[in-house]
């Protein structure tokens, strides 16, 4: 089996903690993203630690006509046959800006959504073809119900989960794993400086539980895990009582 793994959106604090992850096993990495300093620096501190070998891949998620020819032509050398791919993209954007302004809803609907879709349909329709490989995607807990506070990101992560949810079911029966990640609050660059956060994870912690989960096989993964009952809980509040609560 290969032991290499894409990983597009690498700069996030989660993808990269999740980097060292995988290197600390010896895969091989290339990192994806739009920084290619940082994604330099990460490449060759991920060398120099594990004496795993590292490329970049420039990548804009929001730039869909490049996708295709991007992917395709990294993943057409044989050399690079990763195992799998992992998209960790993703933007909280300014909710009550959005309501308003449809560039910055965009962005958020585009970042999370659209974009990473146009990514995963080239990678599904590559680990199909194979009959091997697993795909992996950050969605989160906000798309489990939607909130007067970030519905627009929330939609997006909903949409990204559904989407990921047909997609298992279709690449079963190629024996492509799909796995989707649904963190409640990390500690990341995403949620620095604001208010309101609980139960706040470490970018760590959740990276190990992406590996653990992608490693097992699993389908949907909560991190930590007591976002799964919190969240069963949420989505039992009736929507009369919901509305009515200020969250
Ligand atoms: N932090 C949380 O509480 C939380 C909770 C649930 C889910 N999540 C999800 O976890 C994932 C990782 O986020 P994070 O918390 O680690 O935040 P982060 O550090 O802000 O990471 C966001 C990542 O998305 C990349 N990105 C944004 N726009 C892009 C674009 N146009 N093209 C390519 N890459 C782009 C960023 O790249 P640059 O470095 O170039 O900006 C960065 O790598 C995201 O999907 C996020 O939605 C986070």
């Amino acid at each position: 089996m290969s032991r290499s793994v894409l990983i597009l959106g690498a700069t996030s604090a989660i993808a990269s903690a999740l980097a060292r992850e995988f290197a600390a096993h010896q895969f091989d990495l290339i990192l994806g993203g739009r920084d290619r300093e940082e994604l330099s620096a990460l490449a060759s501190d991920l060398s120099l630690r594990f004496g795993v070998r590292t490329g970049i891949l420039p990548f804009d998620v929001l730039d869909t006509r490049t996708h295709a020819a991007t992917l395709q032509s990294y993943l057409a050398e044989s050399a690079n046959a990763p195992a799998g791919a992992v998209v960790c993209i993703g933007h909280l954007g300014d909710q009550a800006k959005g309501q308003s302004d449809w560039e910055e809803a965009r962005l958020i609907l585009e970042t999370n959504f659209t974009g990473c879709v146009s990514a995963l349909n080239i990678l599904a329709n590559y680990f199909e073809l194979r009959r091997a490989g697993f795909i992996c995607a950050i969605s989160s807990v906000a798309g489990d119900r939607g909130r007067q506070s970030n519905y627009l990101y929330g939609a997006a992560k909903a949409g990204l989960s559904v989407y990921l949810q047909g997609l298992r079911n279709r690449l079963f029966a190629a024996g492509v794993r799909v796995i989707t990640v649904k963190p409640g609050f990390v500690d990341t660059r995403m949620t620095y400086g604001h208010s309101g956060l609980f139960l706040v994870a470490s970018p760590e912690k959740v990276a190990k539980g992406m590996f653990r989960a992608i490693v097992k096989g699993r389908e949907v993964v909560y991190l930590p895990w007591f976002w799964r009952p919190i969240m069963l809980l949420v989505r039992s509040i009736p929507e009369a009582i919901f509305k009515r609560m200020r969250m």
